[in-house]
């Protein structure tokens, strides 16, 4: 008995199975409550006081949004500007943000962009990434979409676009027309907008050094 190795010890096996199981399911729940405050929405106030929030809350789409390199942290980030109009208006309230955002995710899902599309992660690879379309240099003034689309506004040519895909194709591979209506296509650019402010790390990657990224696939 006294020469007993402590490797064949039931004992010593089970108390070193009781302790890892205890600190991984206090890990897990720490894990769970930090990720809860990360991917919390912000409020219209947050955005107000210039605190960052990994979600901003919907009227971030009152605000210009640009991506920026973070040296500290190896990749770019969302950030949020000045304020900027969207369709005309700077003023959208938490309520009518929210709706416009609602509505946008409800079109997503009923014309199933990600059977094409990457939204966040999910989705297809047979189309571009949208996580961060809103930030896709060709809808801004130095992009092509604009004046292909014979509009003004990065949201106005954007959602012309979404509504008429087949008549502004720019991959070899072509949108199908999804019968988007025009307050659809709103409520899609608005949903767009907002999660081209989230924070995610960076993902997908590459994305900011994509000059024209919508020519660069
Ligand atoms: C059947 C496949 C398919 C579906 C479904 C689809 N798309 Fe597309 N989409 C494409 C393809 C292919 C392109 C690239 C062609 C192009 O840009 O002309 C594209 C391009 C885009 C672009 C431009 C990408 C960029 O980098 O700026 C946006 C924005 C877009 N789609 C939004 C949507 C939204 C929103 C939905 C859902 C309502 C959707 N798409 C559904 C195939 C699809």
């Amino acid at each position: 008995m006294a020469n007993k190795s402590v490797w064949s010890d039931n004992r010593f096996w089970q108390r070193s199975a009781t302790w890892v199981t205890g600190f991984a399911a206090v890990l897990l729940i720490w894990l769970t409550f930090d990720t809860m405050g990360q991917i919390s929405m912000g409020t219209d106030a947050d955005l107000q006081n210039g605190v960052t929030k990994r979600v901003p809350a919907p009227t971030v789409i009152n605000y210009k949004i640009t991506y920026e390199m973070s040296t500290k942290r190896g990749h770019e980030v969302p950030v949020i500007g000045a304020k900027e109009k969207f369709f005309g208006r700077d003023n959208y309230s938490e309520k009518e943000a929210g709706a416009l955002l609602h509505l946008g995710k409800l079109g997503s899902q009923a014309k199933n962009c990600m059977d094409c599309h990457t939204l966040l992660g999910n989705g297809a690879y047979y189309a571009p990434d949208l996580t961060k379309a809103w930030l896709d240099p060709a809808w801004g003034p130095e992009g092509s979409m604009q004046a292909m689309t014979g509009k003004n506004t990065k949201e106005e040519a954007m959602a012309e676009f979404l509504q008429h895909p087949d008549r502004y194709p720019t991959h070899a591979r072509m949108m199908p027309d999804l019968g988007i209506t025009a307050d659809e296509a709103k409520g899609l650019v608005a949903f767009l907008k907002h999660m081209s402010s989230i924070d995610t790390n960076g993902f997908p990657r590459n994305f900011g050094k994509m000059k024209g990224a919508i020519h660069a696939k």
